[in-house]
């Protein structure tokens, strides 16, 4: 089985990986961001997918997000690690650390978040993250790499392609939530309805907007993110060498008891 690996902005190219072939993969929701590298780590077969294309061509909104999730399952991925780019929303998570996050607050509008628009579906999403894969990208950090990184926290997806305004911002901080960004929706709820273990190793570009003086740019964010590169590879590199043969967590059965058959018992 493939391990997945969706690389956020700053990880366009695949880890090093031997005996590489590339794989263009057609799904029943239209094409993935790009074609997919397929390699070999240490024994262990990659599954790579740029999610913004080899050029950056998908906004956060326009993203295939369905199409690259069904690529990577019809490959075989059972496990999907990811990378972002996210902004912080703490003092003490600068620029240039790691965030592996266990929680999201979805504030997107415009995607569609499910496979399953022409069936009622209700699949549990308490954890949006699998926590096997959590604790093994935070030991993985531990190990792989100097950089800072934290375990756990909220990661507020947002739509974009707008940056926030103070105000948000502001409401985002007293909120507790930890930091921001515009890609992990619907990528993990798509990822869990392919019962797929998925976990982000996140790399802080930025401070956001609510910091004095802070004022977040592109450039700031795409300079940062080419600098968190390294880390994030190591990380997942790392991760993906030391992954456990079995999955022992419950992802593989998400959709056990979700399907409705029953229209009387859906909630409405
Ligand atoms: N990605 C990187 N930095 C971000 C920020 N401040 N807000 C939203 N998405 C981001």
């Amino acid at each position: 089985m493939p391990i997945g690996f969706i690389g956020g902005s700053g990880v366009y190219d695949a880890l090093d990986l031997e005996n590489e072939t590339t794989e263009v993969v057609r799904t029943p929701f239209g094409d993935p961001s790009g074609p997919i590298t397929i390699g070999e780590m240490d024994d262990t077969e990659i599954a790579f997918l740029p999610r913004h294309g080899k050029r950056h061509r998908y906004s956060p909104t326009t993203l295939p997000y369905r199409a690259n999730i069904h690529a990577l399952k019809q490959l075989g991925c059972e496990r999907v690690l990811s990378s972002n780019a996210v902004g912080s929303l703490r003092e003490d998570l600068p620029p240039r650390t790691l965030s592996i996050p266990d929680q999201i607050f979805d504030r997107t509008k415009h995607r569609t978040p499910t496979f399953f628009e022409d069936l009622v579906v209700h699949m549990g999403f308490a954890e949006p993250y699998c926590p096997h894969m959590v604790e093994h990208l935070s030991e993985a950090a531990a190990t792989a790499t100097d950089a800072d990184h934290e375990q756990g926290g909220t990661y507020v997806c947002i739509e974009g392609p707008q940056f926030s305004t103070k105000a948000e911002s502001e409401f985002y901080r007293q909120q507790g939530f930890d930091v921001i960004g515009m890609t992990a929706i619907p990528e993990a709820k798509l990822a869990r309805e392919a019962e797929m273990c998925y976990a982000t190793v996140a790399g802080v570009t930025d401070y956001d907007v609510w910091r004095e003086g802070s004022e977040v740019t592109q450039s700031e964010v795409v300079k940062n993110a080419q600098a968190n590169e390294a880390a994030i590879k190591d990380v997942v590199q790392y991760a993906v060498e030391q992954m456990p043969d079995e999955r022992e967590c419950d992802c593989g059965h998400a959709l056990e008891g979700a399907i409705a058959t029953d229209p009387d018992a859906v909630p409405q």
